[in-house]
């Protein structure tokens, strides 16, 4: 899968960028309409989906500035509004590190087709739960897809796991844009059975340990308007609330 963003421009000339986000589902971002209108912007997206044999595209706008006319757009073409998701940042230098963690971390040892099978095996067991997560996601198609981004660091150090009494206990992936500073833990999650004890705290700050190794300035990062548990991570560690967006997302049927 390449995850190289496609140019999408429509017939009156708004443009976005398709991108690839598992097999066979996109997101379309970089949203530019000028001239141009929204619905004829989707109906291009949707287009060139179809022609990769694409079954779900998502879209992300935000829910301040979002015109009142683009939801019937969204509606039209078949798209539903899935989630509201909030989005927080931070300065990385001021957030704490994860020195006295009870977790044992260690980095992917390589991006061997093994190893990334086992972290996305973990990854399966760590995003159980999360609202986010889709009937459809894989763990592993989620790490090759992450990795693949361009833009991000995306070497074996942006994937970590956590074990607890030698068990894996959480997985933390967080990759870096060095051309702004601006660093993402593209996803983070606590094994079902080891949640609830304060271990996730030190899962968020190790991510950030990782952020600030890759040399990120700023961290940016989000979840769910109803995961609790994860807006009660970023509250304790003193990030502000940035934006929050709408997702949409159009499935084929099946
Ligand atoms: C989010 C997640 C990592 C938290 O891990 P955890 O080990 O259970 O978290 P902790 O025990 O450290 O709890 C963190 C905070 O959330 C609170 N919390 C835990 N579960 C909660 C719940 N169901 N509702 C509300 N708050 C909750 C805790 O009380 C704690 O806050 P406090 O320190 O003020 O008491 C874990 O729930 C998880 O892996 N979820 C699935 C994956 C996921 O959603 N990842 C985030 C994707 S953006």
């Amino acid at each position: 899968m390449s995850a190289e963003p496609s140019r999408v421009v429509a017939a009156d000339g708004a443009k976005g960028e398709l991108i690839a986000l598992q097999a066979g589902v996109f997101g379309l971002r970089a949203i530019a309409l000028g001239e141009g209108s929204f619905g004829a912007l989707l109906d291009a997206a949707l287009a060139s989906v179809a022609g990769r044999h694409g079954r779900a595209l998502h879209v992300r706008l935000s829910t301040a500035e979002r015109p009142s006319d683009h939801a019937s757009s969204l509606i039209a073409r078949g798209f539903a509004r899935v989630s509201e998701r909030v989005e927080f940042e931070a300065l990385v230098e001021g957030l704490p590190n994860d020195a006295t963690s009870p977790l044992t971390w260690a980095a992917l040892p390589d991006l061997a087709d093994n190893t990334l099978r086992d972290a996305g095996r973990l990854l399966n067991r760590a995003g159980h739960g999360d609202p986010d997560w889709g009937d459809d996601d894989e763990g592993l198609e989620l790490l090759k897809g992450y990795l693949a981004e361009t833009g991000l660091t995306r070497g074996p150090e942006c994937i970590a796991v956590g074990t607890l009494e030698g068990s894996p206990a959480a997985i933390v992936v967080a990759q870096v844009n060095h051309s702004t500073g601006v660093g993402r833990i593209t996803y983070l999650g606590v094994a079902p059975e080891c949640r609830g004890r304060g271990l996730g705290t030190w899962v968020h700050r190790h991510g950030f340990a990782m952020l600030k190794a890759q040399g990120a300035e700023r961290y940016r990062g989000g979840t769910l308007a109803n995961n609790l548990p994860m807006l009660q991570l970023f509250s304790l560690h003193g990030c502000a609330e940035w934006r929050r967006l709408e997702e949409w997302v159009w499935r084929k049927n099946r």
